[in-house]
């Protein structure tokens, strides 16, 4: 058996055309949607991602602001960027790029960005809201891998769904999105005992751990949908996910590959946040 590719690339591609027929018809309609990124320091990882953000939101017709703050930034200096972006009626959406140096508490910093504004879907409020159900902002990763997992047609209600990692970032929120699609859903991590026995478990597996190549073929129930968020270097400092592409591919029926599968998706999902963010505040003032 040969896994079908699942292509986050294409998907993403039609996803930022949808996006950029949505902005246009905000800015027919008054204002093209704005979202303000903050770099702090210039850690070159997180330089690049920042640059991409900036360039797919130009291409979708968002407005988009960088402000790039020196790696001494103090914290209360962030804050206050922070509290004027959050007043300012021309941004919608505030990111502010993670990593942080380490002066700066991340929480204080997403606990101060207008809850409107998480497009990240860092803040506990985005949080509490995904928990229980409410309207809030998804956070990236996890809102384009459910996208990944429509689009190969997943049956998710009452499937078997396994998810390796529980960072808040990942982990954790694609499990409640798994549960919410009334899967039956595992969250395994460093310390799970066998880790095999609950990957082989596994109608979807969702590998988010950081650990080159760590799920191998023989970890994975023959027709599984496997969707790989990791992102790493092996060895010879190829970029490979925490799948096993080669084995994994032999049985699985679906799986992303890294590079374009889950990253571009978490890319596209950004600006999706973005334009709804935008939207949300034309029909609540179109309201008043
Ligand atoms: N650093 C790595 N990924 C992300 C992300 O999705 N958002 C932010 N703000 N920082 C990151």
């Amino acid at each position: 058996m040969s896994a079908k590719i699942l292509d986050g690339a294409a998907l993403a591609q039609s996803i930022r055309a949808d996006v950029a027929q949505r902005t246009a018809k905000l800015a027919a309609a008054g204002r093209a949607p704005g979202l303000a990124v903050i770099l702090v320091g210039d850690d070159p990882g997180s330089t690049i991602y920042v640059r991409h953000k900036v360039k797919d939101c130009e291409e979708a017709g968002i407005r988009s602001t960088l402000d790039r703050l020196p790696a001494s930034t103090a914290q209360q200096q962030l804050l206050a960027r922070i509290r004027e972006l959050n007043e300012d009626d021309t941004v919608d959406g505030i990111l502010v790029q993670l990593p942080l140096p380490p002066q700066i508490d991340p929480f204080t910093v997403i606990e101060t960005i207008s809850p409107a504004k998480d497009v990240d879907g860092f803040h506990v409020a985005s949080a509490g809201a995904l928990m229980t159900g409410q309207p809030g902002f998804l956070p990236c990763t996890p809102y384009g891998v459910m996208r990944l997992l429509a689009h190969a047609g997943a049956r998710l209600r009452g499937a078997e769904a396994v998810v390796v990692g529980r960072s808040n970032i990942v982990g954790k929120p694609q499990a409640m999105l798994l549960l919410q699609a009334d899967a039956t859903v595992t969250i395994c991590h460093s310390r799970t005992r066998d880790l095999a026995v609950h990957t082989r478990r596994a109608d979807v597996l969702v590998a988010a751990v950081g650990r080159a190549r760590m799920i191998t073929g023989d970890m994975i129930k023959p027709g599984a949908i496997v969707v790989d968020v990791g992102m790493n270097r092996d060895e010879s400092g190829r970029l490979c996910g925490d799948v096993d592409f080669e084995s994994a591919s032999r049985v699985a029926s679906w799986i992303t590959p890294v590079p374009g599968g889950v990253g571009p998706m978490t890319r596209a999902m950004l600006l999706v946040n973005t334009v709804e963010a935008a939207e949300r505040k034309q029909e609540s003032s179109d309201g008043n």
